[in-house]
């Protein structure tokens, strides 16, 4: 029997155009987590991907004149290469289009079929295209598309039904006795309220859309892109009701999905309906985040108005873009990103606050030290005191409090930075220098505890920072430690150069 590894997906990322910040969002959350859980050694299984069938994707892929695959095929691997500049390790990257993800789709449909839970019926109702989803009268807004603001279309056609209005019960028994299944918990009352004022059965396939994945039994149909979207979180680590890979108990259940608040309805209602149906187990969590805007307004690929994250990263680094995300904005609530705060804090956080200390404590090292690592010191009170904070950090992070966590570790450089200042080390050198070597000594075993506490938010930086430090993996203790050159370097002061793409 293998230990259960902690799993983490994201959601699967429309294939419509190039990925932006706002993509980015998400998937670094969920890289953050896996990797601040991985420096605990506790096993973790990260899963992204994208989300490539359904009308749109056809209609854009034959607006540019490719075949819907060919058009997938180049965005997908977009995707991925912003993963990579990102420095984003996931364990499973899964496309809606990888044969073992469709043949599991079409396996489940017919398992539903046969007990029951879909069934054929007829569906008139208004659809957004660009949503591709259902809409009733009351929910449009000035007869629009509440997301889109654009019009909708009255359809009708063929189409099989999943009794949703089925697990009406037993979700919102669910809720009520996982109260933390719905995260952040502002924003599963309006979940809840939508499950109690009655669920009814969806529609879960198409006739008219030929780029999707083809009912077995039935093949007139197209299963819906979101019933099939949905399923890549099962069907990811093995699940095929015709064969369920040895893999799938190793994973399953998810540990927490991480997905946008404009899409937690899918998730915290029909996918764990579906689950219930298929009789597996429910995920444990499912988290959903605020939004992005820049500049105060909708970040949006169509208008022009969004940040790639690839120039942020040529001009002020990987490591940058990382934190400010996560300092910037608690992780659940909306937050704004424009270039002068992104500026702000470079300057304030990375290069004066932490950059500096790091530097004005290795030169001090250089200096007086030998460049050696030091024993740890024995009685130090900082030391012992920012130690004690492991545990508090530790848990800010596992409740996905990202902020909260960078909030506290930039506590303990600011409490590093006042003591430089007040014992200015530079003069002790000359009026005390018995007291200068401890001094130093604590000074870098404080530094060694916050650069593993940012290394899931800074991986560069933390592992420069060991490296510097002469810490555990890379360099044994005690071995010479490498110079390297300044972690942050200040950026002029002038107005940063608003970064975003017309
Ligand atoms: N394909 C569906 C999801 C299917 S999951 C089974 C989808 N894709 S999407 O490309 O529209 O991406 C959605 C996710 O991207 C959001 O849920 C959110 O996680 C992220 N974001 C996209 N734009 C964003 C912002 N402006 N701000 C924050 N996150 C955003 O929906």
């Amino acid at each position: 029997m293998h230990t259960k590894k902690y799993y983490i997906t994201t959601p699967l990322y429309y294939v419509n155009d190039k990925p932006h910040i706002g993509h980015a969002y998400t998937t670094l959350a969920a890289d953050v987590l896996a990797r601040h859980l991985r420096s605990r050694d506790i096993p973790v299984f990260m899963q992204t991907g994208t989300d490539e069938h359904g009308a749109n994707i056809e209609k854009i892929a034959r607006e540019k004149g490719m075949e819907p695959k060919a058009w997938c095929d180049g965005i997908s691997a977009d995707f991925r290469e912003l993963w990579k500049t990102l420095n984003i390790k996931y364990d499973h990257f899964i496309r809606t289009t990888d044969a073992a993800h469709e043949a599991g789709v079409q396996a489940v449909f017919e398992k539903l079929i046969k007990s029951g839970d879909i069934y054929l019926g007829a569906y008139e109702g208004l659809y957004c295209s660009a949503c591709e989803a259902f809409y009733d009268e009351g929910e449009l807004k000035d007869k629009n598309c509440p997301i889109h603001a654009r019009p909708v279309e009255r359809v009708s056609e063929e189409t099989y039904f999943f009794r949703l209005s089925k697990y009406e019960a037993p979700l919102l028994e669910h809720y009520a006795k996982h109260p933390d299944f719905l995260s952040p918990r502002y924003r599963a009352q309006e979940l809840i309220n939508f499950a109690r004022s009655g669920l009814k059965d969806i529609s879960v396939s198409r006739t008219k859309v030929a780029w999707g994945v083809p009912v077995r039994s039935n093949p007139r149909h197209t299963v819906y892109v979101w019933f099939d979207a949905l399923l890549n979180y099962a069907t990811g680590p093995g699940y095929n009701p015709d064969k369920i890979s040895p893999d799938f108990p190793v994973l399953w259940p998810a540990d927490v999905h991480l997905v946008g608040k404009e899409i937690f309805r899918f998730h915290g209602v029909i996918w764990p309906a579906m689950l219930m149906a298929l009789g597996v187990e429910l995920p444990r969590k499912i988290y959903a985040h605020g939004w992005w805007t820049i500049n105060g307004d909708k970040m949006s690929k169509s208008r022009g108005n969004y940040i790639k994250a690839e120039d942020v990263v040529k001009d002020y680094g990987v490591d940058a873009l990382r934190f400010f995300i996560f300092r910037e904005v608690t992780f659940g609530q909306d937050g704004d990103f424009s270039m002068e705060a992104f500026h702000r804090r470079y300057n304030a956080d990375l290069a004066n606050d932490l950059g500096n200390l790091f530097s004005r404590v290795m030169n001090m090292a250089a200096k007086y030290l030998d460049n050696r690592l030091p024993e740890k010191p024995a009685d130090s009170e900082t030391f012992s005191e920012l130690t004690s904070w492991t545990p508090g950090i530790h848990r800010s992070m596992e409740a996905l409090q990202f902020s909260e966590a960078l909030e506290k570790i930039w506590q303990g450089v600011s409490t590093l930075n006042r003591l430089v200042d007040t014992k200015k080390p530079w003069e002790m050198a000359k009026a005390n220098p018995a007291a200068l070597k401890p001094f130093l000594h604590e000074m870098i075993w404080c530094l060694r505890l916050i650069a593993g506490w940012i290394d899931p938010f800074m991986p560069d930086t933390a592992s420069r920072m060991h490296l510097q430090l002469g810490a555990g993996k890379i360099t044994p203790d005690g071995a010479e430690p490498q110079k390297v050159p300044p972690l942050f370097p200040r950026k002029q002061d002038e107005k940063p150069k608003d970064i975003r793409t017309n």
